[in-house]
């Protein structure tokens, strides 16, 4: 429904990545779903990938065979791993999806190492006033609508857009970072913050 254009968006944020990537050092992503950003990634060992659901990891087990990752079942708000671990973390898509975002931040920050980056990519409301309200009512109406009939699964896309609709704005979501100790690199956004990219530092 998004007519490939989060393909290139993820194509995007991977660069991104990888132009703030360190030899040899370990990459996590958080939410990994089914790999889509390993296998963007021109990267084949210690990366790490994190998810609740085990069916996921399967699908990225297929699409990442010639990679070495280390798969684990869990949640970003109880991270299985050491602190100070990892260079990079990644979470795309996958944020709005927290039980609770201040335990997944303070997680996450315990994880990185001093300096490591957090990237974040996640939906949102258009700032501009000509794009919001026109948005906000494709969000509530058309999508579950049209999910209903492409996909048989209104549930999911009224999930979807109801979890776009009730996420911080990027203020918000910007304080919750700082407040967990985060520092704020950038933000990018696409049609004006219907996508976005953060990328904050644990300095
Ligand atoms: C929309 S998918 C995004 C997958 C992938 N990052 C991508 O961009 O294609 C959201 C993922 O978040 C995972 N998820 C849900 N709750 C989570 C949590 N509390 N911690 C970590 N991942 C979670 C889901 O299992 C799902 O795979």
């Amino acid at each position: 429904m998004s007519l490939g254009i989060h393909r290139l968006w993820k194509k995007y944020f991977v660069d991104l990545v990888l132009s703030n990537y360190t030899d040899n050092e370990k990459i996590l992503d958080i939410a990994s779903g089914s790999g889509d950003i390993f296998n963007l990634l021109p990267i084949s060992k210690n990366l790490y990938a994190l998810d609740p659901v085990s069916e996921m990891h399967n699908i990225s087990k297929k699409k990442n065979s010639s990679k070495k990752i280390n798969y684990e079942v869990g949640y970003a708000e109880n991270l299985p791993y050491k602190k100070n671990f990892f260079q990079i973390i990644t979470c795309t898509y996958g944020v709005r999806n927290f039980n609770n975002r201040k335990n997944g931040f303070s997680e996450i920050y315990r994880c990185l190492k001093r300096n490591g980056y957090f990237f974040i990519m996640e939906f949102g409301i258009p700032k501009r006033d000509l794009l919001k309200s026109p948005y906000q009512n494709f969000l509530k109406y058309i999508l579950p609508f049209t999910g209903s009939i492409i996909s048989n699964d209104r549930h999911s896309y009224k999930y979807l857009a109801d979890s776009i609709i009730s996420f911080p704005n990027q203020n918000n979501l910007l304080k919750e970072l700082i407040n967990t100790g985060f520092s704020h690199i950038k933000t990018i956004d696409f049609i004006s913050g219907a996508n976005s990219i953060y990328i904050v530092q644990k300095k």
